[in-house]
């Protein structure tokens, strides 16, 4: 599976917003290294640390993200934090499951989680970014 690339439809106008989603596109890369790499036992921690890069910036990401939203008087904060919320919480469930037998293989994990941040980064993300350009 390709890793992310960086294009700029995932301009959301914002500077510091562009930024934080470059950093994000790069640890996702990162992760994805490290999930393809073989299914060993000595490598399940560096999988796991890589699970936990993502999840940390990714709380930071959003915090940084709603706190903008807030400046902005943005109407549909609510809706993009639940949004925010729903992934975290999947995300979650993905690291507690990472080595369970039945777990979603890590193929699945990328898919799911280039897919969430492609749709984020260009519908939700976007839209706040509009709406700072429309003040
Ligand atoms: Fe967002
Ligand atoms: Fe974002």
């Amino acid at each position: 599976m390709a890793k992310v690339e960086r294009n700029e439809a995932y301009s959301v106008y914002v500077l510091e917003m562009d930024e934080q989603h470059k950093r994000l596109h790069g640890i996702i890369n990162r992760l994805h290294e490290a999930l393809m790499a073989e299914d060993s036992v000595d490598l399940r921690a560096a999988k796991d640390e890589a699970m936990l890069s993502l999840g940390k910036y990714l709380a930071e990401h959003f915090y940084a993200e709603e706190e903008y939203m807030k400046s902005i008087g943005y109407p549909d904060l609510a809706e993009h934090q639940q949004e925010h919320q729903n992934f975290h919480d999947r995300l979650q469930r993905y690291k507690q499951n990472l080595h369970a037998p039945d777990g979603l293989r890590p193929t699945e994990i990328m898919k799911i989680l280039v897919n969430w941040l492609h749709d984020h980064l260009q519908g939700e993300d976007k839209k706040y970014g509009k709406f700072a350009l429309s003040q």
